[in-house]
Parts: structure tokens; sequence; C-alpha cells
């Protein structure tokens, strides 16, 4: 982390805010890894971890959890019994109702109550009232299906020990559960996959009432203060520390914790794997890594608790913007995943173990096994287990519950043209005119706070932004967008309506006592909107209307930012844990999924901001929590204009795609700092292949607009940013897959080759979607060359050169890559779709024809892909109204037909699908093309006409492949063949 240039940045905005507004407050100087909590300091991650040390070092241990064997049940596909915890040495006990539910998906959830606190409400101070139950109300926020119960799963065996159940695909997948202590074992075709509470590490801490300690005995007068003894002192192991039970502090916040201490933890065993992935989001490689010290360790749990951790640390298990709680095991031919459905802060910890069944055998023949240890602070336990077998069966599993990526406006993934701030109109305008100038293709141009009548949102600056609806036009004239930030903070101000309003209705977070919550943020003293309040979300969606929030139009689509929450004063930058939300849950509950509700309340109001207004919405968050890819992109926060943050990128983008928001990308150039050129471009290049592609810099930093660079550079910059718009069809494509059922955009090598052992700690190189595309991003300073890993025997050309790389499976290849380049391989065996001529944005791109690209496989003969193709925006593709093709080489012939087998004379067309008959085919690229091609004229069959055409053979040459390109013209929409003769 370089010392003060960026660091000083934001803290130097931080600070002008906090002069102007208050003499009072002044803020740390510069947020740091210690202004966040390690798990030592965070009192339920420290009691657990305690926990676990306790029962692993003791081999007598028992946990003290188990099942009433006459409690349980099974019916239609469901577990249902009471767990019994042993809670002192009296064999007292508290009943925690246990469902195991075995759903029509092959997946099962585990949830584990508490039967004591489930009704009432704990009186705070000044009549306001905490739920005393844990929270469940997780689910209504993350599911969206896949719950519908396996009536086929059967009781395969039962006693009083324990009861086995045999479910999911074919009856292959098995749970046994054990009474005592309780367990599960989760087996596919047999074997052990996952174990739940295998190492006892169950935890869950039951309600208990408040006893205060009694006042220390008074000192009589004279009477030494007496030292403990160092045995008086030596803490008991097996006595659970009290410490933090209550009243719980850092740094100058106290979080009073009425309900005392009620986390939830459970050990989960991947029996056999040594890689596990997922859990955004954290700046560290893609397979995740060991978290309880040792050489390469990390020595704190990864950590769950979405925080504005600008400047973020790399290669860390500290905490970021966002949380995913789903987690994939992966080896050799077999996956497996959990999905712990809690949105309370959460702690990961990871250890792997060589597990040998003969001692003797000096670890030949053992497998590793990965130990998670779950722990979250408050709410109920309810765990879905995923048991694959293949990375995309839990993709699709997963997205079954949490729901698929929006299928975005084809604008959304072009390019986005950020900075805080564009300051007026007319740098807007020359923004968007010099982008044009220097022929750099862009959709989006993006304001950020200072657009705003001085942190007010809903409201322009009418200085700088005096007309924004002429600035809108002019932007929708090449068919651009605009975007704006809107947060959730709300100014605390006299004479904002808004601020009026949501006070006056109550749809603000309150504090403990059961008042308005006020806490620091951009526009200095500020409310929080609460978007778990279904009025607030129906006010929120009020204000989007066009006559409220005046100079947006259609083309104004929406930022929100700062929804971890950020609160400057307060704890952790974020709120209070003890602050109230609707229905009374108490922020602990619901720290992770509040971004989401947002975002979420965002999403809808921009739906439905003019009745009729029916187009696809964009809004980009930066705090998400499973279930946010359903409404929009996420972005990775404040990085640093640095190539280790370059370098970092890729595996976090990596991570966000396989726990199932692939909508994701990274600030381009660095938000911090000033990027040298070769950075700058580096980045474009790199970006150019983020799903998510947008250029973003700090207030403070210069001036980097593309153009800018100069020299070399500027070119450079252009011709990435017209490859992304030129394999726009094929990113789209990904996308639309991504929609249907939560495919990875851009995809690691075990995702994709899940049989190559060697693949699985790579991530500093990818797919793009199913176009064979391989790419690896330059992230190093002066380097010229790249070593590819090549996953397979498949062949490989260079996209620029067609140059067959010389390689085999499993095979290093250096690539040459100087700074004009970016290395990017096609795999044999694709069909993918482009579009060559360039344009300045995404929309008047809309009604070009198309080039398809044959990359022939290693048998000289066969290649497949697709291309999907709607209007872009509208939600019609809903009601039928898209291309999808099919396209397969088969030896001569190449083929177009309905990628889903539909009639697609059949399907009624509307304005766009009637006009989109004729975008053609331009022309087909056959990379590979074998020599008997050369001369050749092929005839095309289409729509009952047949015509020839020629093929333009070049032969193959000092290593480069030999290619053919056809001029086909036929119907994108139809059906054809092509026929070489
Ligand atoms: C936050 C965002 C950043 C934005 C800034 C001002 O730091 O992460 O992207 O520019 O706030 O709104």
């Amino acid at each position: 982390m370089p010392a003060a240039g960026p660091m000083s940045g934001k803290w130097t905005a931080y600070l002008c805010l906090f002069s102007t507004l208050s003499a009072v407050f002044t803020p740390a100087l510069a947020v740091k890894e210690h202004d966040f909590k390690k798990c030592v300091q965070s009192g339920f991650c420290k009691r657990n971890r305690a926990f676990a040390d306790h029962a692993l070092g003791t081999s007598s241990w028992e946990s003290p959890y188990n099942v009433l064997p006459e409690s349980g049940t099974f019916k239609d596909g469901q577990f249902q019994a009471t767990i019994l915890k042993t809670i002192n040495d009296k064999g007292e006990t508290v009943r925690l109702p246990l469902t195991v539910s075995f759903l029509e998906s092959g997946t099962a959830r585990v949830t584990v109550d508490e039967e004591k606190r489930q009704k009432g409400e704990i009186e705070l101070r000044h009549g306001s009232k905490a739920r005393k139950e844990r929270y469940n109300e997780a689910e209504q926020w993350v599911i969206v299906g896949g719950l519908g119960l396996d009536k086929e799963a059967k009781v395969a065996s039962q006693d009083k020990t324990q009861i086995t159940v045999q479910y999911g695909p074919s009856s292959k997948f098995e749970a046994v559960i054990r009474f005592s202590p309780f367990t599960v074992d989760f087996k596919r075709d047999g074997s052990s996959q996952i174990k739940l509470n295998d190492r006892g590490l169950l935890n869950v801490e039951h309600w208990r009432p408040k006893i205060e300690p009694p006042p220390p005995p008074e000192k009589k007068e004279g009477e030494e203060e007496k030292e403990e003894t160092p045995e008086e002192k030596k803490e008991d192991p097996s006595k659970e520390d009290e410490s933090t039970w209550w009243d719980e502090s850092f740094g100058t916040n106290t979080d009073t914790k009425p309900r005392g201490p009620e986390a939830v933890a459970l050990d989960i065993s991947f029996v056999g794997y040594d890689h596990v992935y997922g859990i955004p989001s954290h700046a560290g490689p893609l397979a995740l890594k060991q978290t309880r010290g040792g050489e390469g360790n990390y020595e704190d749990p990864y950590r769950l608790y979405n925080a504005d951790v600008f400047e973020y640390i790399l290669d860390s298990p500290m905490t970021l913007y966002g949380a995913i709680p789903f987690m994939q095991a992966h080896r050799k031919d077999s996956s497996v995943g959990v999905f712990w459905l809690n949105a309370a802060e959460t702690w990961i910890d990871i250890t792997k173990a060589k597990d040998s069944k003969n001692p003797l055998s000096l670890g030949i023949g053992s497998k590793t096994n990965t130990h998670t240890h779950w722990i979250s602070e408050s709410g109920l336990l309810d765990v879905f287990v995923l048991l694959g077998p293949t990375p995309h069966d839990l993709t699709e599993k997963y997205a079954e519950l949490t729901g698929t990526t929006a299928m975005p406006q084809e604008f959304a993934i072009g390019y986005h043209q950020c900075r805080w701030n564009y300051n007026s109109e007319e740098d807007v305008k020359d923004v968007d005119a010099k982008m044009d100038k220097f022929k750099m293709p862009y959709d989006v141009i993006w304001l950020d706070i200072e657009y705003t009548d001085e942190k007010k949102y809903f409201t322009w600056d009418s200085h700088s932004f005096p007309d924004p609806i002429s600035m809108g036009k002019q932007l929708e004239s090449h068919g651009r967008k605009l975007v704006t930030i809107i947060d959730p903070h709300i100014k605390n101000v006299d004479n904002y309506p808004v601020v009026a309003e949501m006070k006056a209705k109550e749809l603000a977070v309150k504090n403990k006592d059961g008042n308005i919550f006020e806490g620091w943020c951009w526009p200095g003293s500020s409310h929080w909107i609460d978007a778990f309040s279904p009025a607030a979300r129906e006010w929120w969606a009020s204000l989007f209307k066009y006559d409220s929030f005046k100079g947006t139009m259609e083309n104004t689509w929406i930022w929100n930012d700062m929804n971890e929450p950020s609160v400057f004063n307060g704890p952790e930058t974020t709120m209070p844990k003890d602050n109230l939300h609707y229905g009374n849950w108490e922020h602990r509950d619901v720290h992770n999924l509040n971004g989401m509700t947002f975002h979420n309340a965002t999403h809808h109001a921009v739906k439905s901001r003019k009745a009729g207004e029916l187009k696809r919405p964009f809004v980009l968050t930066r705090a998400f929590f499973a279930g946010s890819q359903r409404v929009g992109a996420m972005w990775t926060g404040d990085n640093q204009a640095a190539w280790d943050h370059l370098k970092a990128s890729i595996p976090m983008v990596l991570s966000q795609g396989i726990a199932g928001f692939p909508f994701s990308g990274a600030d381009v150039g660095g938000f911090f700092g000033n990027p040298g050129k070769e950075l700058l471009t580096r980045w474009y290049q790199a970006g150019a292949f983020y799903p998510f592609f947008r250029g973003h810099a700090h207030i403070d930093a210069r001036r980097r607009e593309p153009y800018l660079a100069g020299g070399p550079y500027t070119t450079i910059i252009a011709s990435a940013l017209r490859l992304r718009y030129s394999l726009l069809p094929s990113w789209y494509t990904a996308f639309h897959q991504a929609y249907v059922d939560g495919t990875p955009i851009i995809r690691p090598m075990f995702y994709t080759h899940p049989s190559e052992e060697a693949g699985l700690d790579i991530d500093d190189q990818f797919f793009v979607g199913n176009t064979g595309l391989l790419v690896k991003p330059v992230t190093d300073e002066n380097r010229v060359m790249v070593d590819f890993w090549i996953p397979d025997d498949e062949v490989y050309y260079d996209y620029f050169t067609y140059e067959i790389i010389p390689t085999s499976k499993g095979k290093r290849v250096n690539l040459d890559a100087p700074l004009e380049k970016i290395p990017v391989l096609m795999q044999g065996g694709h069909i993918f779709a482009r579009r060559d001529r360039p344009r300045r944005s995404s929309a008047l791109m809309k009604w070009d024809d198309y080039t398809l690209v044959v990359t022939i496989g290693k048998d000289g003969k066969s290649a497949q892909g697709d291309l999907y193709v709607d209007d872009g925006e509208s939600y019609d593709f809903e009601k039928g109204q898209y291309i999808h093709r099919k396209f397969v080489l088969d030896g001569k012939t190449i083929s177009s037909s309905d990628a889903e087998g539909r009639d697609v004379k059949s399907i009624k067309k509307g304005d766009w699908l009637k006009r989109a008959q004729g975008i053609l085919v331009d022309k087909i690229v056959v990379v590979g093309a074998p020599s008997s091609w050369a001369d050749k004229e092929v005839t095309v069959e289409s729509e009952g006409k047949t015509w020839t055409a020629k093929v333009d053979y070049t032969a193959a040459a000092n290593g480069r492949a030999a290619f053919a390109i056809i001029k086909v013209k036929a119907s994108i929409a139809a059906d054809w063949k092509v026929v070489v003769a």
C-alpha cells in the first residue's frame, strides 16, 4: 500500500468536507487495516475460535448437541427433530428445532433455530424494542425458488442412533443424520463429500438473561489492590469467555448487544477436497487460502461484513464491500458446495489436513480434506448443501435458489466513462465529443456526487448543471446514456423536502433508542433510508419519477454507492449494530443484506418511474449479498492505480462469477492515484475483458480520459475499446447464458476444465463465455510476454495473427505481448460472433451485420457456437422476441439453426424482430480451414433460395493457420447452410 499519495486523496476530500461542515468531528487520518476488526477483536469470532481450539485440542471432546431420537419425523422430503444442547455440568439443556429439507433440485438444507427465544421483544431505552427471536427473514430477501421438497426422498434406514435419507437425482445422494452427537454426512454415490459438525464445532449461543456482575468489593482504607497470582490469571480453557457477552467496545464505539451472545457456528468439512473457492469479496487469490497461520497462510479467518474499506489491502482475508456466503470445493472431476444463508457478520476459517487411512503409509495415498468453520454473529443456522458433481451443476443449483443475473441492456456491457467528477454540462459534452474525435466507442458517461446541490440527492447543482435534459438529449442523439449517483444517506438539513418527508413518514433507520439514526457521510450529517421497510421502498420509488427527479430522462440510469452502509463516524465506518430496522430487527442481524435491499429498492424505483416504460433498469451497486445479481452490476470499490491492484482485479472478478454475481468489474485505471500511461493502457486492455467495463478516478486524480494519454497509448486504448465493441455480440450471448442458468461470464480454469488438477490454482487467465477466447491480461510493468497455461489438447490460435500456438495439454507457452497487444488465444472448435464495423456506441451498431469466426478444432473439421440477440433494451425477449442461433461446422458444411429448436416461423414478430430479419451474417472467417477449400465456391441455402459465394482463401504460412473468408450474406434470423464445393 503506497504511503501518502493516494491515501491522502480520499481523506483530503473527507477532511475538506468535515472542515466545512463540522469543526467538532475529526476523523482519523487514514483508514487502515487496524480500523477494521480482527477476529480477536470481534467477541463472537474470538469465542468461537477459542471454542474450536478447545474442542480440537481435547481428545475426549464431545459436541454437546444431541438429537432427541423420539422427536424425529420424516415426511414429504423433510426431517424434523429437536436438538438438545447441554449447557452445563448439571445437564441442563436448551431446545433447538432442526429441519433438514431435501429439495427437488438435489440440494439439501439444514436449519437450526432456537425454541426459547422465538417470540417476544426486548424493551430498550425510551420504549423502543428489539426483536428477541433469531433473525429469520434472510430467506425472504435472498431465495427466489428451488425450495420445492423432494417427495421422492426416502428413508433408507433408521434406528435410535441415526437416520439415512436417500435423495437427489436417481437417489444418488444420501444424508446420514447421526443423533449423538448431531452430525450430518452428505454422500454422493456412497462416498462422503461434506460433513457437518464432524469436528464438533457446532455452537449455537443460546438466549440468556443478562445478570449484572456484583460490584467489586469495597476497598478498606489502606488496603492494597490484590494482584492476581499467575495461577489465578491463567484462564481455564474449558470455561467460556464471558467478557464479550454483553456490551462490547471497539475504538470509541460500544455495541450494547441487548440480546447478549447469540452466535451460530458450525464446522463444514469437504472430504477429499483440497481446493475451495468463492465467498467474495476479498482481495486475494481465487483459490482460498488457509487461515490459521503457517507459511503463506492467513492468520485471520475470511470475513464477510460489508464495509467501506477503501484503499484495501491485497492478498488479505479482510472484509470488503460485499458478501456472498457461497463456497465451492473442488478436486479432480468433482465439485460440491455450501451456501450459508446468514446476513450477520460472518467469519470463515479454512484449514487443510491430510487424511490417511493407514498411519504407516507416510502420506502415500492419503487425501486432503478442507475443513471450514463458519461463524456468524446472530440469526439462524441455515445452510444449503450442494453435491455437484460439476462446477456448472453448482452454478445452476445455486442460481435456482438465489436467481440469475438480470439480462442487462446492451449498453450496460459497453464501455462506461466515469470520474469523480465531471464538473459541468460543458465538461460532459466535451468528453462526449472528444471520445468521438478519437474514435473511442463508449456508451455511458457518469456523474459522481458533485452534480448534486450540496450532496442532496435528487437535486442538481444549478450552476454547473442548469439544463441536464439538454445534456441528456445530446447523449441520446448518439445512443448514449447518463448515470447519476444516488446514495442511501440523506442529508440532514433544512429546506430539503426529501429528508423532511423521510423523517415525517418515519422511513429512516433508527438508533437503539428508537430515534432517527444520525451519522456522517458525504453530505455531513445524514439519515439513512431503511430499505427493509416496504413503505420506505414505495416512497423511494416516488422520488425517481421523472416529474420528481427533474432533469432525468429515459437514458438516465443510477449508481448506488456507500450502501454497506458507509458511515464515516460509525464503528468500522458503518452503522452501529444496535441500530434498528423495520420490524425492530437489529442492524447486526441484517447488515450484509442492507446494501442489497437498497439496490433492490432503486432497481424497482427505476423500473417504475413511468407507467409503460419497459426498459431493463441499470443500477450499479457497491455493497451486495447473495441475490444482488438479480438487479444489477457491481464493482470492486476503491482500488488503486497500481500494478498489483490491476493484477488482483482478475481473481476478484472471477470469484464474483463463480459465486453467482458475474456482472462485475474493477475501476479501470485504479481509483486512487495516477496511473502511468503503460499501466493505464494495460488496464484498458484487461478491462475490455471485465464483464463490467468502467474507467473511474478519484476527485484528486489527474484527468485521464483515455484520449488524453497521447502518443501510441491513445491509439492502443482505442483499439482495446473497439475490440470490446466488436465482441459485444459474444459478450451479450454470455450474459444471456448467465441470465438463463447463472453460468459465469468469464470462467477460470477449474470451472472450464474440472479434470485438470494443474489448473486449480490458476487465476490469471480465463475463458470468455463459450467463445473459446482464452485471455491473459498483462498485469506487470514492462512485461512484453505472457505465459499461458494450456488446459487441453485443442488447437490454439492467436486471436490477432492466427498463428498456431505450438502446445499441448498442461504446457505453458509464451506469447509475445508488446504494449499494443492483448494476449488472447482462440481455442479450436468454436464459432463466435462479432460486429466488425466500429461505431460510437452499441446502440448505433444495433442493425449492423455480423461476422462469424470459426476456429476449426483439432480434428480439422468441426466447430460450434451460438449467438443470442434481442432488442437490447426491453423485456420483449421474455415473450419470445429474440434470435438464438446455433452454428455448427461439420466437415464442409456450416449451418445455422435455432439454438432452442423453436419453430421460429411461428413466432409472431414485433417491430424489432421484423427488422432484425434483415440483419445479415456478412461473412464467415474460418480459421484453420483445410487447403482443400482453396479456390472453392460455396453454395448457400436459406429460406428456399440458393446462391453461391467465393471462398477467399489464405494459405498457412510462417506458423500461421490458413483461413478462409466467405461472404455469406444470409439472414442472421433464418436457418441456412453453407456447403463448400
Ligand atoms: C466512494 C466510491 C467511489 C466514488 C466516491 C464518491 O469512494 O467508491 O467510486 O467516486 O465514493 O462518490
